[in-house]
């Protein structure tokens, strides 16, 4: 029996892969580019999703950073944080790790504590109107230089307070995650936890050194682990989990297929892999459509899809009583809708 989408809309999700630029909708770029007298290089917002057409991860981002442009003050940021928060919590996602991308704002003159503020009102509205609680990274781009990363780290560094932990993310080949050894050390000493983009489109050496330098609590995507067997032997050992992202995958060409995606075998050999929707504006759905994608295309259970949730409050960085709470909140689902 499939799984049906009212019951994975119902079910308590926690995301701990969105890059909030990565869900700004067409509409609100319009309506944000109106506001701050931008000029869109497109008419209207059926023209920009045509444009959503990927072959490739820099394909997608040369749009994504494009699409960035129109946030220019406080509140633009609390608008596209709002607006994702208010799909999470009508898709019952009850606890979410945002990343954000200073760098895609501070090189055209958008100050830090702009962005951070803009976002940070929104996660704090959403924890008391919603109940959504939230931890959030900073990710540093990898295409540009380590002195890059390090200015951005000190400009952070008064902000400490909000922000849980570091990443890194941006165009993955050539760009291996040793490269930020010494910036993402200055991060831990600081008290920051540490993730990073790895083996998306990058080789499975990348996860070893994301482990290896980089010190991470989990990567994100991972999908190409499966090409080093001794690796997956480590991930699973070790219980490093993957923030692996269904559509995102297929979207990017990273699958050509959401049949040929392995994250449910990747679950069934014990790697603790979790859903998410990585950019859902740009890929084409949110936390409960990538559950459906998985259910559609790859025969998910039930039983599969509790035990992937769980893996992602396993995964998390929330506090351990926060833990337990979304665990009961699971445990409380009717007999029926527990799988
Ligand atoms: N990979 C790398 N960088 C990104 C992504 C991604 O999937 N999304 C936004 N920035
Ligand atoms: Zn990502």
């Amino acid at each position: 029996m499939t799984v049906d989408k009212n019951w994975l809309d119902k079910l308590p999700k926690v995301e701990l892969h969105l890059h909030l630029e990565g869900s700004l909708e067409p509409e609100l770029m319009f309506e944000l580019a109106q506001r701050n007298a931008i000029t869109l290089p497109f008419d209207t917002v059926e023209q920009v999703r045509q444009a959503y057409s990927f072959s490739n991860l820099q394909d997608f981002l040369d749009i994504y950073y494009q699409g960035a442009n129109v946030l220019l003050v406080e509140q633009d940021f609390y608008d596209l944080t709002w607006a994702y928060l208010q799909k999470c919590h009508e898709q019952n996602v009850v606890h979410v790790e945002p990343f954000f991308d200073p760098q895609t704002h501070t090189d055209r003159g958008v100050a830090f504590e702009t962005v951070l503020n803009g976002i940070s009102r929104a996660l704090d509205d959403a924890r008391l109107q919603f109940g959504i609680s939230s931890q959030l990274i900073m990710c540093f781009l990898r295409h540009l230089s380590e002195e890059a990363a390090f200015a951005t780290l000190a400009q952070a560094e008064p902000f400490l307070d909000k922000i849980i932990g570091v990443g890194l993310d941006s165009s993955e080949r050539g760009q291996p995650p040793e490269k930020f050894s010494r910036v993402f050390a200055k991060a831990r000493e600081l008290g920051l936890l540490t993730v990073a983009h790895a083996g998306e489109e990058g080789p499975a050496d990348y996860i070893w050194t994301a482990i290896d330098d980089l010190k991470v609590s989990r990567i994100d995507h991972g999908v190409r682990a499966s090409e080093d067997a001794s690796l997956m032997s480590y991930l699973i050992e070790h219980r490093v989990p993957l923030t692996v992202c269904p559509l995102s995958n297929t979207r990017l060409c990273v699958f050509e297929e959401m049949s040929q995606h392995t994250i449910l075998k990747m679950l069934e050999q014990g790697v603790c892999v979790t859903v998410n929707s990585d950019d859902p504006a740009y890929f084409g759905g949110y936390m409960t459509e990538n559950f459906v994608a998985l259910a559609e295309s790859l025969n998910m259970t039930e039983q599969q899809a509790i035990r992937l949730l769980k893996n992602s409050v396993e995964a998390s960085l929330a506090s351990e009583q926060r833990k337990q709470q979304i665990l009961e909140m699971i445990a409380l689902l009717p007999a029926d809708e527990r799988g």
